[in-house]
């Protein structure tokens, strides 16, 4: 088996590469470590790309060093000090016993080994054998600190992929104060490059923002304590001319659920440093003498066939080296959740007839959500008490459960684990749980407040309170809700000094508290949440295999947030539902057929009042169910195409194709209708250009349920129809007519299956 890592120490350089990509760098004079490339597979190395060595004024060099080219401020570098002659931002700050805050960081040492290590308490990618990849640790030093810093790089066989982190060690004999460590750097020399974020808000999370990288510094963070919805923790750099299917990307996906921070310069030579990493808002660390810092993971990809290739090649990723336990290739439960179809106005008798219903339409679990606990009939109060309201379940929530498997379901549960109400036991028997800076009132979000994670002892309060519902084994699967950010930052357990600690470890007792209940409840599948998306993260899917991609359920809404959720993220962990019209976020009116289309086109669920449907929506509902369990591994686990952008036209159209070609779904909307439509067509990728696909039936023809005024049918034109065969080739080169409808936000599915050779042979033999 090739060798994924070599070291040429006449060069002094090192080469990590896989069958498609490389990633150069070497050790310079003085000891300097330089990146020299990332991108396509350079086969044989000569050398010849080292820094150019220029003067250039008022960028300093290094001390005994004859060469005034050479500094420290110009070079592209790995990993960079500070206060030491690179005036560009810094990839670490710390602050000695002395005061200083310089440090300058020189090769020591390296080792590569197979696979790759465990990052303790602490999510990242992970390899089931060795060979899957290859790590290499390079030893950085400063001999006047006393600090040494390993950077840890592992790069994947299959997967263009390499993982970064950095770890800190003081070696010294005083204290250190960390200020600022980014878990990697990569210095371009000048590149016109876009770089590609995804912000957003409550209810509309993760839409694609591109900008033009220009001098200055652009910051992409979150300082709310967990990865938001305002920013979520991930970049791309791409070209100018990248687009969805050609030219280089390079994509960063941070493995972190707290406060991150990508910082992305352009300095005076039009060079591009990127950083990523923990927030230095609010951080500092104490490092004591002969203690550690391990950074989370940074996890870089490259794509030299666009954006869709790179978004494949992180959902392969995430799906085969971050998602654990017996949940990872599973196809996931069609579910209904009764938030949106009750809020809290429920009790056991009101809820029975959903549970009914959802047998009747085939769906496979039920999930009860906020508002089963303490004494909640709304959102001021019982966060933290984790016990049965019996107003709402008189013979108890287990009685209730087994309602929901005797007829068949699953039964699902929401909780908020992180979370306190003023008005619960938990605050009036332990008010120091709740975080809140001294003498201050805490600053209040939807009437509650954030536990202080960072005390264990609190952690281990709330994983016994869980412990007591589902050690009696009855929950199949728990909705891991958090409905507000971080403030008034600050924690009793550690002293005054010690302050600019509390994020982190907020997150990392969020972490232990995960680990100890994944590994009690192995069966039990975890959807995370945050009022929607707010914590949709890499990390996060380390211990919940879907999360809740956004509080806005509505289809024309959902087409932006899905879309930009997979730039990064698998369609297994995105989850989607169907829910009422009009749409409790946005008001809008769309037919059942869009809502489940694009709601198919994640892990589909539903989310409204099941018995209040019509005959003929239920009808609808339970073709939906059925199609979607014919297609869900497809949706689930094929690759993903993004083919059009609502964020650029009229249209989306998404594709999913399975690994051997045989299977295409298109999922397809046109927003607004005109009445003098411009004709518009899709061409599929990815598909077999000798095979033949025929459309095959997944939903009924509803078009003569609906007629516009003087028309009988809501349709103009309606081109292709079941059964019709259609080459690859054609597909992909002429594409197919969209439809012409007289309705706004009209949605279509398609499935194409390829033929078998003998059915071939049999309809050439017929005819
Ligand atoms: C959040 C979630 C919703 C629902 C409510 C309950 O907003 O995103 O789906 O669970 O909390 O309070």
């Amino acid at each position: 088996m090739e060798k994924l890592i070599q070291y040429d120490p006449k060069q002094g350089l090192f080469h990590l590469s896989n069958t498609r990509i490389s990633y150069l760098f070497s050790i310079e004079e003085g000891g300097l470590l330089s990146h020299l490339y990332f991108g396509q597979k350079i086969k044989r190395y000569h050398n010849q790309m080292r820094y150019p060595r220029i003067d250039r004024g008022f960028s300093g060099n290094v001390l005994n060093h004859p060469d005034r080219g050479f500094s420290k401020d110009t070079l592209p570098q790995e990993y960079s000090g500070s206060d030491a002659g690179d005036y560009r931002v810094p990839s670490f700050v710390a602050q000695h016993a002395n005061g200083s805050r310089s440090n300058a960081w020189t090769f020591k040492d390296y080792k590569i080994s197979c696979g790759k290590p465990v990052l303790a308490g602490l999510p990242a990618s992970y390899v089931e054998q060795e060979s899957q990849s290859e790590t290499l640790v390079v030893t950085l030093e400063d001999k006047v600190t006393g600090l040494e810093i390993d950077l840890l790089y592992s790069i994947f066989r299959d997967y263009d992929v390499i993982a970064r982190s950095s770890c800190v060690r003081n070696l010294g004999e005083s204290s250190v104060k960390l200020e600022k460590i980014s878990s990697m750097q990569i210095d371009f020399v000048s590149q016109d490059f876009d770089v590609i974020c995804l912000p957003g808000a409550h209810a509309n999370e993760r839409h694609i923002s591109r900008q033009k990288i220009d001098y200055g510094t652009k910051r992409f963070e979150s300082r709310r304590g967990t990865s938001s919805h305002q920013m979520n923790p991930f970049i791309a750099l791409v070209d100018k001319g990248t687009d969805e299917h050609s030219g280089q990307a390079f994509g960063l996906n941070f493995v972190y659920s707290g406060n991150h921070l990508f910082e992305v310069e352009k300095d005076q030579l039009s060079q591009v440093r990127v950083l990523a990493g923990i927030n230095d808002y609010n951080f500092e660390w104490e490092l004591k003498p002969g203690a550690h810092f391990q950074t989370p993971e940074v996890l870089m990809a490259y794509s030299n066939e666009g954006l869709n290739y790179m978004s494949q090649t992180f959902h392969g990723l995430i799906r085969n080296h971050i998602v654990r336990g017996r949940f990872k290739y599973e196809d996931r439960p069609i579910l209904v959740n009764n938030w949106e179809a009750t809020y809290f106005d429920f009790n056991e008798e009101k809820l029975k007839p959903i549970v009914d219903e959802a047998k009747e339409l085939g769906m496979e679990m039920f999930v009860l959500d906020d508002g089963w606990f303490g004494k909640r009939d709304n959102d001021q109060s019982s966060l933290g008490d984790w016990q049965i309201y019996k107003k709402k379940f008189p013979n108890g929530l287990e009685k209730f459960a087994d309602y929901v498997h005797q007829k068949g379901l699953k039964f699902g549960l929401w909780f908020e684990p992180e979370m306190i109400s003023m008005d619960s036991n938990l605050y009036r028997n332990y008010p120091s749980y709740l975080m809140s800076s001294p003498n201050r009132q805490p600053s209040s979000s939807r009437s509650q407040f954030v536990l202080d994670m960072c005390n264990k002892e609190v952690v281990n309060a709330i994983y016994h309170q869980l412990k007591n519902i589902l050690d009696k084994g009855y929950v199949d699967y728990i909705k891991w809700d958090m409905n507000r950010h971080l403030t008034d930052i600050y924690s009793p357990t550690l002293p005054p000094s010690r302050q600019g600690e509390v994020s982190h470890r907020y997150i990392l007792g969020v972490y232990e508290l995960l680990e100890k209940i994944i590994n009690d409840y192995p069966n039990i599948l975890f959807e995370g949440c945050s009022g929607g998306g707010g914590r949709f993260d890499t990390g996060w899917t380390y211990y919940m295999p879907q999360s809740w991609a956004s509080d806005n359920t509505d289809a024309v809404a959902r087409l932006t947030i899905q879309e930009g959720t997979s730039l990064a993220y698998p369609i297994s962990s995105i989850t989607s539902h169907v829910s009422a019209v009009p749409n409790h976020q946005t008001g809008r009116e769309c037919s059942l057929e869009a809502r489940g289309h694009v709601a198919m086109s994640g892990v589909l669920g539903y989310e409204l009042d099941l018995t209040k449907m019509t005959a003929n929506e239920k009808i609808l509902v339970k073709e939906q169910v059925n199609g979607y369990k014919s297609v869900r591994h497809l949706v689930q686990y094929g690759t993903f195409y993004r083919l059009k952008s609502v964020l650029e036209s009229n249209e989306s159209a998404w594709l999913f194709v399975s690994e051997n070609k045989e299977e295409a779904l298109l999922m397809t909307a046109n927003i607004l209708s005109y009445a003098q439509p411009i004709l518009t067509k899709t061409k599929l990728v990815g598909l077999n250009p000798d095979a033949d696909y025929e459309l095959m039936p997944l939903l009924s023809d509803r078009e003569s349920d609906h007629s516009v005024g003087y028309f009988s049918s809501i349709y103009a034109h309606k081109p292709i129809a079941i059964g019709e065969v259609f080459s690859g080739s054609e597909l992909m080169n002429i594409g197919i007519y969209n439809p012409i409808a007289r309705q706004d936000f009209n949605t279509q599915m398609y499935y194409f299956k390829a033929k078998k050779q003998e059915d071939l042979n049999n309809e050439i033999q017929e005819s």
